[in-house]
């Protein structure tokens, strides 16, 4: 469905070329749920951005659904953006002045007079349901997260990107917003995510490792069962590099 191609991202700073990714290839199937892996600065954020058209790569393609977007201009990357994406960061984004409602109805509202409805019917399923009304400073913090998670999906996006989503979240609360991203892959979301927990990496179905500008291990979790036996797996992986 997403498919990478010789993907490379440098930055410039004062004059110097700061190489972070150089040449990934990579596919992403429908209903995937492909974690990220690295060291910190290691250029997993940078990636996430290039593949969602939220950054611009120095060279190479990505092709959804047999269309390059990084040629897209204008109004074909806000459809992108709006229709085809989701996103969720590790800080939620909620505009504190719009209630949860509003928030999370917002990117609805332009073309479906039932973006109201919708957003209920999705607050409702992440627990949130009886919060509607407050803004999200009277709200938790995992609950700001449910209604970010419910706020990227109101256009039913095509993949759900998500940069350490859990990563300001107490324990509980991270695994929490896990279970909800693993209901939402059961039920055939593609979610591409970023984090550095090895615990939360395990609810993945596939690990990636970034090291030194390519995914150095790429590796299907699917033949170990969810819980114990995955972690091991992923600690197993995740050992030589991090
Ligand atoms: N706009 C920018 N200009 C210059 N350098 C940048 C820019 N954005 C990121 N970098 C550098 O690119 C590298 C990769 O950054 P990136 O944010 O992708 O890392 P990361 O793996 O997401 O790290 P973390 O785990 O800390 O979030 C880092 O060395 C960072 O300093
Ligand atoms: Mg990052």
């Amino acid at each position: 469905m997403l498919e990478i191609k010789e993907l490379k991202k440098s930055y410039q700073l004062n004059k110097q070329k700061l190489p972070v990714l150089e040449g990934i290839d990579l596919t992403i199937q429908k209903g995937e749920f492909v974690m990220i892996m690295g060291e910190s600065g290691s250029g997993k954020s940078t990636f996430l951005n290039c593949i969602s058209s939220l950054d611009q790569p120095t060279e190479g393609q990505v092709i959804l659904h047999d269309q390059n977007i990084l040629v897209f201009k204008g109004k074909e990357i806000e459809n992108l953006r709006l229709k085809s994406y989701g996103f969720i960061f590790q800080d939620n984004h909620l505009i504190p002045s719009l209630t949860i409602l509003e928030n999370i109805a917002i990117a609805r509202l332009q073309y479906d007079k039932q973006a109201y409805e919708k957003a209920k019917k999705l607050a409702d399923q992440l627990g949130i349901g009886h919060l509607m009304n407050n803004y999200p400073h009277q709200v938790s913090g995992g609950e700001k997260q449910r209604a970010s998670i419910a706020r990227a999906l109101i256009n039913d996006p095509e993949v759900l990107f998500a940069d350490e989503p859990t990563a300001s979240l107490n324990p509980n609360t991270a695994l929490e917003i896990m279970r909800i991203l693993q209901e939402l892959n059961d039920a055939g979301q593609t979610i591409v995510m970023v984090t550095h927990s090895k615990r939360i990496a395990s609810y993945g179905k596939r690990l990636l490792i970034l090291v030194n500008g390519t995914f150095t291990v790429n590796e299907s979790l699917e033949n170990y069962p969810a819980g114990k036996e995955r972690y091991s797996r992923v600690s197993q992986l995740v050992e030589p590099y991090l």
